[in-house]
């Protein structure tokens, strides 16, 4: 990536472009490092567990499953009803409500493609499974193979969607049918992208030499950017065009769980992955190299796991309020906060080495959040588009008088 910025024409470019009071220069680690936060977006690809992946019919058929609160025991809890497309796909809650309240935070559904762990804590290893859970789930949608059987069938779009993706009618009687009908949603959800944000021009003018339009980025923004590669180590974790490695850290958060339980986070992930018949190394990964399911096979919980939880992705923050795993933060200054002010006999107990308290000042604080707020699109997405339905189930025009 280095090289195809230009090393050498980018450092001369960035010391006089960037230079100044309130703006340092970048050294060419630095432009090194920030390249590697991108470019944006990334390019999809076909998910080779999922034999509808990017199927049109499957596509439509999963957006409309989506919204679609018959799924539910109550008639009443949509998929939607948690993940709202114009707030980023979550809920604004601190924690999830369906048919009980939840004691984990709903993540936004964008980019999700290019991850390779589902849940906080990574208790899925492909999209499909995740998104079957919530339908089952007693505490979520509570929903069974018969219920989503006669919402398909009810309707003659769902059906022939349905028909058209899978080659057959849609009947409860069929094993295949929740997993269809969740690889149909995970078909959708994978279309979902992030559009590019003020961090993502400052990236590109970068690479393109372009002074004046990397002069847009906020000085605030770029001395924080400095502080999350530097001094935070923020993009041990952080990393590459998504902001996260796609692994599992302990931030120091509490790990109870009110009114007397506790999170075991990534370890009790694995337990769960492990046993999930919908796993990658089950009977309906559609991949026949079964190369997808390398990293699901030599998994196995340990210790060093209990309390970690999925390194989130940092874009769209903006939109997805309150943050964690818990929701315990209401605000990017609060999480900025607790990233400064770490209790290290709680994080070090267990080997967590990179992070430690930043004591970070107010100004300093401020930076930081400035940066984290430029991984964000500058104004709300607008609900992604109805997919078109495949001209099989397109409703025939009726035909003029003669
Ligand atoms: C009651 C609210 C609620 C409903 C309804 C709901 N979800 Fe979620 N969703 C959540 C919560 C909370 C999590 C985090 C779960 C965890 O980590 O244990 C989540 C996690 C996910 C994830 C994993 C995302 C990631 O980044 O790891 C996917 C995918 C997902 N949901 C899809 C769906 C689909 C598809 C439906 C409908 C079939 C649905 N959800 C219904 C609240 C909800
Ligand atoms: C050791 C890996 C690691 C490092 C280093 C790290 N983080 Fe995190 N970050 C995580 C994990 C894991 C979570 C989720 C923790 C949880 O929910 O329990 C997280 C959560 C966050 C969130 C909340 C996102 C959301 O959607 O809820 C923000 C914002 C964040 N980190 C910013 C930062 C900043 C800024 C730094 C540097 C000061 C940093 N992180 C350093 C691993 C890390």
């Amino acid at each position: 990536m280095l090289k195809r910025l230009g090393l050498a024409a980018l450092l001369g470019f960035a010391a006089t472009a960037f230079a100044g009071a309130d703006k340092p220069a970048l050294t060419a680690a630095e432009l090194g490092r920030i390249a590697a936060h991108g470019p944006w977006p990334l390019p999809w690809t076909v998910d080779p567990g999922n034999r509808v992946s990017g199927n049109a019919a499957a596509i439509r058929l999963g957006h409309d499953l989506f919204f679609d609160p018959r799924l539910s025991a109550n008639r009443r809890v949509a998929c939607a009803s948690c993940h709202d497309p114009v707030k980023g796909f979550q809920d604004g809650r601190r924690t999830g409500r369906g048919l009980v309240t939840g004691t984990r935070n709903t993540p936004g559904l964008f980019n999700l493609r290019q991850q390779r762990w589902f849940g906080w804590d990574g208790g899925h290893d492909n999209l499909w499974s995740a998104s079957l859970r919530p339908i089952l789930d007693p505490r979520e949608m509570g929903g069974k193979a018969s219920r989503v059987a006669r919402a398909l069938r009810s309707k003659s779009t769902l059906d022939c969607h349905y028909t058209e993706a899978f080659g057959k009618r849609p009947a409860a009687s069929d094993p295949e049918l929740l997993v269809n009908v969740a690889k149909a949603i995970a078909s959708w959800l994978e279309t979902l992208v992030s559009p590019a944000t003020p961090f993502d021009e400052f990236r590109a003018a970068l690479a393109r030499q372009d002074a004046q339009a990397a002069a847009a980025y906020p000085a605030t923004a770029q001395r924080g950017l400095r502080i999350f590669l530097d001094r935070g180590q923020c993009a041990t974790c952080h990393a590459g065009p998504l902001f996260s490695n796609g692994e599992f850290g302990d931030t120091g958060l509490p790990f109870f769980v009110k009114p007397n339980g506790v999170d075991p986070g990534r370890q009790g992930g694995i337990k769960l992955l492990l046993a999930n018949p919908y796993n990658l190394l089950g009977a309906h990964n559609d991949d026949a190299t079964r190369d997808n399911a390398t990293g699901t096979k030599h998994l196995r919980p340990e210790h060093r796991n209990f309390g970690e939880f999925k390194v989130p992705s940092l874009r769209n923050l903006r939109l997805t309020a309150p943050y964690m795993h818990n929701g315990s933060f209401a605000t990017l200054r609060e999480v900025v906060k607790h990233y400064s002010e770490l209790d290290e006999d709680r994080l070090h107990a267990d080997g967590e080495r990179i992070l430690k308290p930043l004591k970070l000042s107010e100004a300093e604080s401020a930076d930081l959040v400035a940066f984290l707020e430029s991984l964000s699109p500058r104004e709300a997405p607008p609900a992604p588009a109805v997919p078109p339905a495949v001209a099989a189930c397109s409703v025939p025009r009726r035909r003029a008088p003669p």
